[in-house]
């Protein structure tokens, strides 16, 4: 069934406070959920009380300590009905039997290598007890744990512990949790297992100590340094930037290996995907480093932006999501270079939210429609929704944005609110009206917005006409023009920002334009000689720019443009114009030379060294296969972008070859790994420097790409090189993977890497090795991560063999999906969503992606979640 924003009602009963008594056991745990009920004003008296469950059985049931009758309720696995309960406030205490070890959907309360942990976002409390499992429904929990002491010495839930001891007459322990801030059922968490326990302190701003722990399998305690420093910087930062305090006395972190998702703000309890926390220079990649600083303080900032202040309904995920993703994008940029970031973000914004806004699964950022909650952690909720909270700062300026923000977190602590009482905050504090903006929450699909510029010599006024639209998307007919900041200058032929007095024709302050209406001319007046109009800077918008830079300006702002962010974007964009003409022109049959300019510009910004290391790594790795789709946008041959690439990296290899070994050996940071920014920079640029050089041609590459393999000191190096090894198809490739997996056995997320790297090797012996692969005595179709490296990063990071034109690939992987929807839909739905450009494809492959998408939808039993998006991707 559809559920609607529209169809909103405020629930009948509140639930005040929550008394859960677990007795923990791998197939048969038992729930018993003592609630404090009360009818809400309005609700008349003797109203049913309906609550949700799923895959429940129901051993008992109390109303005020006295047995229910059979005919004063009905119960079903997924639901139980109070037929008339009393008018004044009562007790009902609903107890559940259910099965951990025979959870394979990761949802609710499940085993992870002998751990008991749970996941309740968005609906998995109900698979642990009878529930008002909606967000509205704040409640203050006590948690009881109660097992075996000898496997389950470690027992955690929400709060704070106030109580512990041991079973008289037993084997068995308990331990009890207070948590005293009210809470909806999602974030509600317990663990129990043998873990090992990894602790540190932190003291609050305003001197409150708290105890700080992660908790991790045994042998792993050495991999917890990063995380734990990443946690006590964002405890701190959030103090700083935005006068966030913790609130209990202890927050702790689980690490586990099987998870869905990337990791869950639970009150005080936060469990994550294992990979977002354990590091060594050994195992993990200076990507994984910065990946875990972001998820420890996205999940931290949750505690304010999700916890102390949550979601009226799930339509108002945006409300969290997108507000925290900011706020650990801000971080990380606090920690690391701040362009750097912004390059990174804006690059996954592209290849991840504007392929989804411009296909079948196009969503606004808050949805007014789902079938399948889990199907809409998207990245147009997160990443597009973050973008929308960085255009709010940007339209108000830093000063007016902080009062806004201050006044939501004063204004809705302890409630679960709306989008539309956010802005609320944001136009009291700012007086400024919002109306407009709010489409942004609204409208699906990224704007284009089309810009020309006029110089006139004579009358000195520069003119630029402005417009936008937006492509149409499913279900969305028509749209109304957005507001969107332009971050802008007009460079001046020294290479210098004008000086400008406002224009004519939008509102403009300071450095950002404001465009809202489908057509807009600004003129500015006095500009003493023609400029170059740098937009967009920063990526102040997250729009796609079509702008008629002719190749020299495009040079210019290469070289000039005192924004780092566009300058990176003007190489872009040189190297993606070039790869359209080329895989046009591979299409054809032509063989094409490519453009003398971008091999030029190539050249510059490897040997410039009074950039930024990291940035010139940012700017030498040309548009991705995926991008490149996107930008063609229809009838795409994967193949001829693939050869397009592979020209284009040849040529600058062979014009650059002199420049790339001194570049190479020269870069080694000094000293022991760090992550630190400076180093990570470094490796990037030398391990880019290395891709070109490997399709130099030179005799010796191969032996170096070998040699920086073997004698790796950090993972990073050393996945650099194996890619290489394995991507190019060189000799040694075999050899290299054996060394590594004999190196890397025993830790399992260095052996995703290793098949992840198979997995997106081109090539069509890709495929066959890809079903071995799925035979490897280490491959577990249970574990999400491994069936992520494995299929997800070959339908998703490998075009030409995902969408080979024998239609394999898509066979592959639509088996796969059939064959996971049996035991964890939620993982087969987000492979099903690699299919979501497949009407952008050339028609011989899109009729072959079709029938693979209409043999899956075929399948009568699929999950909800499957089946919501193999129908919206057919639609
Ligand atoms: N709230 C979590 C996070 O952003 C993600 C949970 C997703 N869970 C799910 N079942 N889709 O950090
Ligand atoms: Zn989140």
């Amino acid at each position: 069934p559809a559920i609607r924003l529209e169809e909103y009602q405020p629930p009948a009963y509140r639930i005040d406070t929550v008394h859960l008594d677990v007795q923990l056991d791998p197939a048969a745990t038992t729930v018993t959920a003592t609630l404090s009920l009360a009818r809400q004003a309005g609700t008349k008296a003797g109203t049913p009380l309906v609550l949700d469950g799923d895959e429940l059985t129901l051993t008992g049931l109390k109303l005020n300590g006295e047995e229910l009758g059979s005919q004063d309720f009905t119960a079903s696995a997924d639901r139980l009905e109070i037929n008339a309960p009393p008018a004044s406030p009562f007790e009902l205490t609903i107890t559940t039997q259910i099965n951990p070890g025979a959870n394979t959907k990761l949802m609710g309360l499940y085993r992870s290598s002998g751990t008991f942990c749970t996941q309740c976002e968005a609906e998995g409390f109900r698979r642990i007890t009878y529930f008002l499992d909606r967000p509205d429904v704040l409640a203050v929990y006590t948690t009881r744990l109660e097992a075996p002491k000898a496997e389950c010495p470690v027992l955690l839930a929400n709060g704070n512990l106030i109580e512990t001891g041991g079973v008289a007459g037993s084997d068995r322990h308990y331990a009890v949790w207070h948590d005293p801030f009210p809470k909806p059922a999602y974030l509600f968490a317990l663990v129990a297992g043998d873990l090992a326990q990894v602790p540190d302190r932190f003291t609050t701003a305003s001197g409150r100590d708290v105890e700080l722990n992660i908790y991790v399998e045994h042998g792993k305690e050495g991999l917890c340094d990063w995380a734990m420093d990443s946690l006590k910087r964002s405890m701190r930062w959030d103090e700083q930037v935005f006068g966030r305090e913790y609130d209990l006395e202890v927050f702790n972190i689980v690490a586990v290996s099987n998870f869905n998702m990337g990791a869950m703000e639970n009150k005080g309890l936060n469990i994550f995907n294992d990979k977002y926390v354990l590091a060594d220079p050994d195992t993990a990649t200076d990507q994984d480093y910065a990946n875990i600083e972001a998820v420890i303080a996205h999940e931290y900032f949750h505690n304010w932006t999700g916890n102390r202040i949550t979601c009226r309904d799930w339509f108002q995920l945006c409300l969290k999501e997108g507000l925290t993703v900011f706020r650990d994008q801000e971080f990380s940029a606090d920690m690391r270079s701040r362009p750097v970031k912004r390059i990174a973000d804006v690059r996954l914004l592209k290849s991840h939210q504007f392929p989804e806004d411009a296909g079948p699964l196009a969503h606004p950022v808050r949805p007014r429609i789902y079938h399948e909650i889990n199907n809409f952690y998207t990245a147009t909720v997160y990443e597009k929704g973050a973008e929308v909270v960085r255009m709010l700062k940007t339209l108000l300026g830093d000063d007016s944005f902080r009062a806004g923000l201050d006044l939501y977190f004063d204004r809705h602590d302890g409630q679960a609110t709306t989008i539309e009482a956010f802005l609320a905050c944001f136009e009291e504090a700012a007086a400024i009206d919002l109306s407009r903006f709010a489409l942004w929450y609204e409208q699906a699909g990224t704007p284009v917005v089309a810009v020309q510029s006029e110089y006139d010599p004579e009358r000195q006024t520069f003119t630029v006409k402005l417009s936008q639209e937006i492509p149409p998307v499913p279900g969305q007919k028509s749209s109304k023009p957005a507001v969107i900041p332009l971050r802008f200058g007009l460079i001046g032929p020294n290479g210098e920002d004008m000086d400008l007095s406002a224009p004519e024709g939008a509102t403009v302050s300071g450095d950002v334009l404001v465009l809202d209406k489908a057509h807009q001319e600004v003129t500015f007046r006095d500009v003493a000689s023609r400029p170059v109009l740098s937009l967009l800077r920063g990526f102040s918008a997250p729009i796609r720019l079509s702008q008629e830079l002719q190749p020299d300006e495009l040079l210019f702002l290469a070289a000039q443009d005192n924004d780092p962010f566009n300058r990176w974007q003007a190489v872009q964009t040189l190297a993606m114009q070039d790869l359209v003409r080329l895989s046009s022109l591979i299409r054809r049959g032509d063989s094409g030379k490519p453009s003398e300019d971008v091999i030029r510009v190539m050249g510059s910004v490897l040997t410039d060294t009074s950039l930024d290391a990291a940035l010139r790594a940012q700017a030498l790795t040309l548009p991705s296969e995926a991008d490149v789709a996107q930008e063609i946008g229809k009838d795409v041959d994967p193949d001829a972008i693939f050869a397009a690439r592979r020209l284009l990296r040849e040529a600058i290899a062979l014009s650059h070859g002199s420049e790339l070994l001194p570049l190479i050996t020269s870069l080694a940071p000094a000293g022991a790994y760090s992550p630190d920014a400076e180093a990570v920079g470094k490796r990037a640029l030398a391990n880019r420097a290395l891709h070109y050089y490997a399709a130099s041609g030179d005799d010796d590459a191969a032996r170096l790409v070998w040699d920086r393999f073997v004698a790796a000191d950090n993972m990073t190096d050393r996945l650099a090189a194996l890619t290489l090894l394995v991507h190019d198809h060189m000799a040694q490739e075999e050899a290299a993977l054996d060394h590594y997996r004999k190196r890397h056995e025993a830790s399992s997320l260095a052996m995703d890497k290793w098949f992840m790297t198979q997995a997106t090797a081109p090539g069509d012996r890709t495929l066959d090795k890809v079903r071995a692969l799925m035979k490897h005595p280490l491959y577990d179709s249970s574990n999400p991560n491994r069936v992520r490296s494995l299929l997800q990063s070959f339908a998703t990071g490998n075009p030409t063999q995902f969408a080979r034109a024998d239609g394999a690939g898509f066979e592959l992987v639509a088996e796969s999906v059939l064959a996971i929807d049996k035991r964890n839909p939620q993982v087969a739905s987000r492979l099903l969503t690699s299919f979501r450009s497949w009407r952008a494809l050339d028609p011989q492959r899109s009729v072959l992606a079709e029938s693979a998408l209409l043999r899956i939808s075929s399948c009568e039993d699929l999950s909800r979640d499957s089946r919501d998006i193999v129908d919206r991707t057919l639609q």
